[in-house]
C-alpha cells in the first residue's frame, strides 16, 4: 500500500507506469516453492478439490463405482461408461421400486454424469479414444483381461494420453489367482478377514462393513490422488492397481501382527488366553474381543429381550479401573490384588465382563454412555442402521444425505465421509442411464449435431438389440 502511494505520488503518468510494472514484476508468481500463493477467497470458495480432474470411469458394481463417487464428491467431473440398454448391472440388481434405479445403484454412482457407449462397435471404440485423449484418470474394475479385450490395454491408452492414470482394482494381484473373479465376500475370506472374524467355537464369519469392495475403491481412491499429485512433477500417468486381496488383509494388519506375536507366546489380551484355551498354529477368531491391548466386550443393555441392538461395547481402559469398579458396585475390586492390575484381571475377564453387564442390562445402551462418558470410559452403543438413518448429526454433518432422484423419488445416501475445510462436497443423484451421453458427445468431445447423428445410425449408443431391430 506504501508503495503504491510512492508511485501514485509521482507527477509524471508515464513514470509512474513503468514503476508499477517494474512492482509487479518483482512480484513472483509463485511461493518460493512452486506452489500457487494461498488463495485470498473465503474459506470453502476457492473450487474443489478436484475440480478440473476429468475420470473416465468404466466401474461397475460395488468397488470401482465407490472410488469414482468419491472423486466425485471431491468434485471431479466423472463420466460413467455404462453398456448401452444395460448399463452397470446393479441398476437392476435389489430394486425396491419398480422400473427405478436400485438403491444399490444410486447410492454408489452420486454427483457422476452418464454416457452408454457400445465398448465393442467400431465407431464406440472411436469415441472411447476421443475422450481418452480428453481425460486424466481411466477407472475399471472388470474381470481380468476385459479392458484389454475391448482395445484399451495401458499402451494404447498412453500412446493416446500419456498423462493419462489407468487404475484398476482386481481381486488379485499377479499370481496363481490372478485371472480369478471376485466379489467381496470371496476378498474377505481371501484377505484373512473371515478366518479372524466369528467365535473360536464357531464358522469364519463374513462382515457387514464391505472393505473388500468399498475398502479396495478406498485404497484405489488413495492411489489415484498420489499418482495424479506425481503426475504434477513427471508429466506422465501411470498404472494404479489394487488388489482386493491386498486391501483386505491391509485392513487385517493387526491379525497378521497377532500371527508372529504367537511365535512369542499367547496372545493375552484374547479372552481364550482367561479361560486356558491353548492357541493353534494361526490367529484365532477373537469373537468380540477388543483388537487392542485393552479388554473390552458386548454387553446387554435395557431391552435386550426385544431389541436385537440393544448392546453395548464396554472398553475396560487400565486407567478407569477404579470408575468403573466404583459405577457397578464393586469398589472392592480396586484393591483386591485378583483384580487391581491389568495382567490380574486377564484370566478373569469373563466374570468381568458378566458383572459389568450386570449393571448395563439395568440401562439403555444410550444411558450407559452417558454415563460412562463423564467418567472417560470407552464405550460404543450398537447402532443400528435404523438409527443412524436419522440421527441428526449425521444429517447435520453431511455423512447421511438426502436426494432426490427422478424416477424413485427421494433416498438417502452416504456423503462424503471425508471432510476437506476447503473443499465442501458435491453430493448429488445418481444419472439415469446415458442420461448425459449427448452432452458429453457436445461438449467434451465438441462433436456437431450431425456427428452425434451418425454416431447414433453407426449403433455406437445403443443396445446391440436394438441395432438388430433396425438393420
Ligand atoms: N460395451 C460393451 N461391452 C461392455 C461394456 C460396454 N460399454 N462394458 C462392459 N462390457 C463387457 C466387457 O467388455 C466384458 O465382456 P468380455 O468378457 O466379452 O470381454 C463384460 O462386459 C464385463 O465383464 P466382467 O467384468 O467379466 O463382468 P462379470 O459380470 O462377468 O463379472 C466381476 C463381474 C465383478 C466378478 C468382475 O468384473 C471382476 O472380477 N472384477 C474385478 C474384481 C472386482 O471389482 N470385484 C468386485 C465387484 S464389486
Amino acid at each position: 500500500m506504501a508503495r503504491r502511494k510512492k508511485a501514485e505520488s509521482r507527477p509524471a503518468a508515464k513514470k509512474s507506469a513503468r514503476k508499477v510494472v517494474r512492482l509487479k514484476a518483482k512480484k513472483p508468481p509463485q511461493a518460493a516453492n512452486g506452489t500457487p500463493r494461498p488463495s485470498s477467497k473465503p474459506w470453502g470458495q476457492a473450487g474443489r478439490a478436484l475440480e478440473g480432474v476429468r475420470v473416465l470411469d468404466f466401474t461397475h458394481v460395488q468397488s470401482g463405482p465407490t472410488c469414482t463417487q468419491l472423486l466425485a464428491f471431491m468434485g471431479a467431473d466423472v463420466i460413467k461408461v455404462e453398456r448401452p440398454g444395460i448399463g452397470d448391472i446393479t441398476r437392476g440388481q435389489l430394486r425396491d421400486v419398480r422400473s427405478a434405479d436400485s438403491l444399490y445403484f444410486t447410492m454408489l454412482n452420486g454427483s457422476k454424469r452418464s454416457i452408454t457407449i457400445d465398448s465393442k462397435n467400431p465407431k464406440g471404440k472411436e469415441v472411447l479414444d476421443r475422450l481418452v485423449k480428453k481425460c486424466d484418470v481411466l477407472v475399471e474394475n472388470f474381470a481380468p483381461g476385459a479392458l484389454d479385450r475391448m482395445g484399451l490395454t495401458f499402451e494404447h491408452i498412453h500412446k493416446l494420453n500419456p498423462r493419462m492414470i489407468v487404475a484398476s482394482v482386481k481381486g488379485f494381484g499377479p499370481g496363481p489367482y490372478e485371472d480369478c473373479k471376485v466379489y467381496e465376500n470371496v476378498a474377505q475370506c481371501a484377505g484373512g478377514s473371515a478366518s479372524t472374524t466369528g467365535f473360536r467355537d464357531g464358522p469364519p464369519l463374513v462382515t457387514g462393513a464391505q472393505i473388500g469392495d468399498s475398502g479396495t475403491g478406498l485404497h484405489l481412491a488413495l492411489g489415484i490422488v498420489s499418482a495424479l499429485y506425481q503426475r504434477t512433477r513427471t508429466g506422465r500417468g501411470q498404472k494404479v492397481l489394487c488388489a482386493m486381496q491386498d486391501g483386505v488383509l491391509n485392513l487385517a494388519r493387526v491379525k497378521l501382527r497377532d500371527q508372529q506375536r504367537l511365535k512369542h507366546g499367547p496372545l493375552t489380551e484374547y479372552s481364550q488366553y482367561g479361560e486356558g484355551i491353548p492357541f493353534g498354529a494361526a490367529t484365532p477368531r477373537a469373537g468380540n474381543d477388543s483388537g487392542g491391548g485393552q479388554p473390552g466386550w458386548i454387553l446387554k443393555c435395557k431391552g435386550w429381550e426385544s431389541d436385537p441392538d440393544a448392546y453395548i461395547y464396554f472398553i475396560t481402559q487400565a486407567p478407569v479401573w477404579g470408575a468403573i469398579c466404583d459405577l457397578i458396585g464393586k469398589p472392592e475390586w480396586k484393591t483386591d490384588p485378583d483384580y487391581a492390575t491389568p495382567p490380574a484381571r486377564l484370566p478373569r475377564l469373563r466374570k468381568i465382563f458378566d458383572t459389568i453387564e450386570q449393571w448395563t442390562v439395568t440401562k439403555t445402551k444410550f444411558e450407559v454412555m452417558v454415563i460412562c462418558n463423564k467418567h472417560d470410559i470407552p464405550v460404543g452403543p450398537i447402532l443400528s442402521m435404523k438409527e443412524l438413518a436419522e440421527e441428526p448429526s449425521l444429517r447435520a454433518t453431511g455423512t447421511v444425505v438426502e436426494v432426490d432422484h427422478p424416477t424413485r423419488g427421494p433416498y438417502l445416501t452416504v456423503g462424503n465421509p471425508i471432510k476437506l475445510s476447503d473443499s465442501p462436497p458435491d453430493v448429488r443423484r445418481s444419472p439415469l442411464l446415458g442420461e448425459h451421453t449427448d452432452e458429453i458427445l457436445r461438449k467434451v468431445l465438441g462433436c456437431s449435431d450431425k456427428e452425434i447423428a451418425g454416431i447414433k445410425a453407426a449403433g455406437a449408443l445403443s443396445a446391440p438389440e436394438k441395432k438388430a431391430e433396425a438393420a
